[in-house]
């Protein structure tokens, strides 16, 4: 892999698991990319700490006043962040906010998401218990551009699992991550090939 790596800026407010596999299939060559830096609105994400311990510049960023978007000033400063570390890609990877135009326009067609399920099934918050409460025989991931809708923007690729009969939200979410760890990687993966049916921009 000759050619340069992928800029990624990954957003998370949680665990970081993804993050991790992010780091993992670097490390393994399947995924030609650079994390240049790690961003979270939540001070002691766990997120963050994964990224100290790699060296990788780890920043928190206050969303306030708002609770459930990225916009104003955190947003600015989200914008400027990437910028600063050089980033040409955004992977959202367990991030509780809504994304905005400001960032979407800074970052045409290179804003990406990774959703527990197949969407359009099960949009929003804890896809992995409506799955399981809608007594829904198949879930899994997707990962997808970002637009300005709740998890509706273009698909990049999916994964499946079975939902199990018995099975807990918290069973069938980590039966799913196991799908997202090697999801996401592919994913980015092929958009860094030119792959990935990026929209333009
Ligand atoms: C994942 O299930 C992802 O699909 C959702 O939030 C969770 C983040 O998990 N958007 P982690 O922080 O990467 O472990």
């Amino acid at each position: 892999m000759s050619t340069t790596p992928m800029r990624l800026a990954v957003l998370g407010s949680g665990k970081g698991s993804n993050l991790q596999a992010i780091f993992d299939a670097i490390d393994a060559e399947r995924l030609h990319a650079e994390v240049i830096c790690v961003i979270s609105d939540v001070e002691d994400a766990f997120i963050l700490e994964r990224a100290r311990q790699r060296g990788v510049p780890a920043e928190y960023v206050d969303g306030a006043p708002f609770r459930t978007r990225l916009d104003g000033d955190a947003e600015r400063r989200v914008i400027d962040l990437v910028r600063q570390h050089g980033g040409t890609h955004i992977a959202l990877a367990g991030y509780m906010r809504m994304i905005k135009a400001g960032l979407l326009e800074a970052f045409p067609g290179r804003v990406i998401n990774i959703h527990p399920s197949l969407l359009p099934a099960f949009p929003g918050l804890e896809a992995w218990t409506q799955a399981v409460e809608a007594g829904a025989r198949e879930s899994g991931c997707t990962v997808h551009f970002v637009d300005p809708g709740m998890d509706t923007g273009p698909i990049i690729l999916q994964r499946s699992v079975p939902v199990l009969p018995g099975d807990t939200p918290a069973v069938l979410h980590a039966r799913i991550q196991q799908q997202e760890h090697l999801a996401y990687p592919e994913a980015l993966q092929a958009i860094a090939e030119g792959r990935g049916g990026a929209p333009t921009g």
